[in-house]
């Protein structure tokens, strides 16, 4: 393992993005339109609307001292899109995602858990951590999950 000048491991962080478009609602079936309009907005939409999603997946590890390599970025590529991306992109995602349970509200804030919880044993293979998965539904609100 390569040593700091501190004396610890050497910690690096890598992140990949990618791209997904996906429709949803933000709806409580036991709310009246009203309050579910005034709570979720735009989002409460009852014929669905769309965003078009921006995915940063960061991994950290120690670079090996061969290939300097975390882990392949091809193989966290391929882990992203296989497990997320081609099962969100162009989904309604109350209705269609298969690991995302039935009732579950699909907030950026609910979604960047379950795609933590999709990736992170593949990552783990490959021997480097999860750190953080991103996520933003606009280019102004992103959420931020770390695995606690
Ligand atoms: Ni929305």
């Amino acid at each position: 393992m390569q040593k700091n000048n501190v004396d610890t491991e050497i910690m690096v962080y890598l992140t990949r993005k990618e791209r997904f478009n996906a429709a949803h609602k933000l709806w409580v079936e036991e709310w009246s339109e009203e309050k579910n309009k005034a709570l979720f907005g735009k989002c409460s939409n009852k014929n669905w609307h769309g965003h078009n999603y921006d995915l940063y997946i960061t991994v950290k590890g120690t670079p090996d001292p061969t290939t300097g390599f975390i882990m392949n970025v091809k193989d966290l590529s391929k882990i992203i899109k296989e497990f997320v991306i081609d099962k969100l992109d162009h989904s309604n995602l109350n209705l269609d995602v298969e690991f995302i349970p039935k009732g579950t509200q699909p907030t950026t804030e609910n979604l960047v858990i379950l795609i933590w919880q999709q990736i992170a044993p593949h990552i783990q293979k490959h021997n480097a951590i999860l750190h953080c998965v991103k996520l933003y539904e606009t280019e102004n609100i992103y959420a931020e999950y770390f695995g606690e």
